[in-house]
């Protein structure tokens, strides 16, 4: 698939997608949108991929946010359009696909480049990242999951100081935070993510999708996620990658997992 403002590798079943507007700090305009939602969409469906890296190009930014020169013109009708499509298109697909997908956050990750990396499962940064939701400073509030899921992952206390002085954080501070589970070089970066993702997908893809699931389904408005994780825990011993890890483990061996 041909991309301009992403490019798409796929090596030893994980798939790195990088954000390559380098020269407008990878800001997410609509096209950027609508090629993530594409190899997104292709990345879940891929049965050689087993889970995604996503970053940004460049040593700057990870995501300086939504393309603001898109902004505007926009109407109040125009803007709730934008939050619910694009919401859905990538942020959502992303916090609910069926495959672990880690956030490298290489610099600058602010207003919907924060929220990009916090619909990914796991966000890892290098030590020269800043992280923040600016958007008030611009006279809007975050719109593409921001005050949720900044909430869900700080607690409310931080979220509320983060958004409202819209103050930028470090990487250190963002650790302390538990926005990241780990702070790096900027060189080893992308290494801490591969040896994370490693290790991920070395485990039964199945089991790791309900996994997901059952984690998301606990901050899902009017779904019980104790029931959920009922419900695919049972199915769990339904498949196949059960067997062999019981069988493995009772052998002595490695698993050697199908996703079946
Ligand atoms: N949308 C559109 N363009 C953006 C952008 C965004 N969110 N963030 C950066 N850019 C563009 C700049 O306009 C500039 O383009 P130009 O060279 O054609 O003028 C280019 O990227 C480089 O940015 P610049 O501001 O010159 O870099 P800097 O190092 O001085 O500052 C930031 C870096 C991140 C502090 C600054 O770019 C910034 O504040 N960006 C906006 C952040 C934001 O409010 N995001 C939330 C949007 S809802």
């Amino acid at each position: 698939m041909e991309f301009e403002n992403i490019i798409v590798t796929t090596q030893n079943r994980i798939q790195y997608i990088t954000i390559n507007r380098e020269s407008k700090l990878n800001a997410l305009n609509k096209f950027t949108i609508c090629e993530l939602h594409e190899a997104f969409v292709d990345a879940f469906n891929n049965p050689d991929v087993g889970g995604i890296i996503l970053t940004g190009a460049g040593p700057k930014a990870f995501v300086a946010g939504a393309d603001i020169s898109e902004f505007a013109d926009l109407s109040l009708e125009e803007g709730t359009a934008l939050a619910r499509e694009n919401q859905k298109l990538v942020f959502d697909l992303i916090a609910n696909g069926s495959k672990p997908v880690i956030a490298a956050i290489n610099g600058f990750a602010l207003g919907g480049g924060l929220e990009l990396a916090m619909a990914c499962h796991i966000r890892i940064a290098s030590d020269n990242a800043k992280m923040g939701l600016p958007e008030v400073t611009l006279g809007l509030i975050p719109g593409y999951g921001g005050t949720q899921r900044l909430t869900q992952l700080v607690g409310k206390g931080k979220a509320m100081e983060m958004i409202l002085t819209a103050d930028m954080i470090t990487a250190e501070d963002a650790l302390q935070y538990g926005l990241v589970t780990h702070v790096t070089a900027t060189e080893e970066l992308l290494a801490k993510a591969e040896e994370l993702m490693i290790k991920i997908i070395s485990r039964a893809p199945l089991a790791l999708a309900a996994a997901i699931r059952s984690v998301n389904a606990g901050l899902t408005d009017g779904v019980n996620g104790y029931e959920t994780e009922i419900a695919e825990f049972g199915k769990c011993f339904g498949t196949d990658d059960f067997k062999e890890g019981v069988a493995a483990f009772l052998g002595k061996r490695k698993a050697e997992f199908k996703g079946k």
